[in-house]
């Protein structure tokens, strides 16, 4: 067995808090480093979870030569620069969602990763959870089917006045935050949208606290998603097709698997097995850059994604619909 990747955490985000136990469950990756803006919260960090290697400043972790790959879980405003740092001093890079909405950024990190033959992973976990593949495999399998309608949603109540998602400076809003995840499900589903349609409702803070989307996917498939930070916890994901219905309460944290197919008064519902979506996100990096697999997000669907949102962003200001462009 190869050794494991060694992983750096790029900040003391909360999220880290899935990453740790995931990556601890696992035999093919170890948290060696974590960097803070605050070294004194770096060295506690480190201290609580077990973790040698505390940096101040993140530069100082891409500089650190026991660090194979990091995990970056910063602000959205801070993913480019920051995976493009991190590519430059020749780390491996799994970013948090979205890693950009543009799609030149997109395309130029990709370039650069390939010319340094390193691996760079948006963290969509979801994608990586068995029920998602199952999804995928029924709907695209006939089991309701023709396709021709996705809806999906995500939302929760963001508490706090420091939260990132409230920061315009810091890219926050419902679209990058939770509407990405919609988009990126409806995207698995019906392929690449032809035009799309967003409407925000702006908040206090500056930030899209409501988000709604449609789409048009070829073979007039349409897609709707509403996304928001000051609604009560909803997240779904129905695909209706000329046969029936396929609907997941919970597709993107997965923490009730299981998936019903509507077909009149019958309701058929398949289980499926409780996953850690972060482990499983964490081993497919591990193996991509052991060169054993390509890894599940790729280029193509990160800068297919950045031209959606980027689509849906400038629909929204512009209140016209938009076809998602290719990038430069
Ligand atoms: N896949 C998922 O399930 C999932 C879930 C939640 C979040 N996320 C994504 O993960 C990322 C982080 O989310 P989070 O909720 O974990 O955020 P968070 O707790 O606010 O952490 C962000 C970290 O970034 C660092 N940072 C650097 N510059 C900052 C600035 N100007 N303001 C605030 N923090 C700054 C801070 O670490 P230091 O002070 O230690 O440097 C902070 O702890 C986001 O991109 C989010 O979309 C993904």
């Amino acid at each position: 067995m190869p050794s494991a990747l060694r992983l750096g955490l790029l900040s003391t985000a909360r999220i880290n808090r899935r990453i740790l136990p995931a990556a601890q469950a696992s035999e093919l990756v170890e948290v060696v480093a974590v960097a803070s803006r605050d070294s004194a919260r770096a060295a506690g960090y480190g201290k609580e979870h077990g973790i040698a290697r505390a940096h101040e400043g993140y530069d100082a972790l891409l500089a650190d030569p026991e660090v194979d790959a990091v995990y970056i879980p910063l602000p959205n405003s801070l993913h480019v620069e920051w995976t493009r740092r991190a590519l430059e001093a020749g780390k491996h890079v799994l970013c948090e969602k979205p890693l950009t909405d543009e799609p030149d950024d997109c395309e130029a990190l990709f370039d650069l990763a390939e010319r340094e033959g390193l691996v760079l992973v948006e963290g969509f976990m979801y994608r990586h959870n068995p029920q998602t593949r199952r999804v995928e495999e029924l709907a695209r399998g006939g089991a309701i089917g023709r396709l021709q309608l996705v809806r999906t949603s995500f939302g929760f109540p963001v508490e706090g006045a420091e939260n990132i998602r409230l920061d315009p400076a810091l890219d926050g809003g419902s679209l990058l935050d939770l509407g990405t995840y919609c988009v990126s499900g409806a995207r698995l589903l019906a392929g690449e949208p032809e035009s799309v349609f967003g409407r925000r409702v702006t908040g206090p803070t500056g930030v899209d606290d409501l988000f709604t989307g449609s789409l048009v996917f070829p073979e007039g498939v349409h897609g709707l998603f509403d996304c928001g930070l000051r609604v009560p916890f909803r997240a779904t994901l129905e695909a209706v097709g000329t046969e029936g219905a396929l609907f997941v309460d919970d597709p993107w944290l997965c923490r009730r698997p299981g998936i019903e197919i509507r077909r009149g008064d019958d309701v058929e519902r398949i289980p499926v097995e409780p996953a850690d979506s972060f482990r499983l996100e964490l081993e497919d990096l591990a193996r991509a850059v052991a060169g054993e697999t390509e890894p599940l997000l790729g280029r193509d669907d990160a800068i297919a994604q950045a031209r959606v949102l980027s689509a849906l962003r400038r629909s929204a200001v512009q209140n016209i619909p938009l076809r998602p462009i290719a990038a430069r």
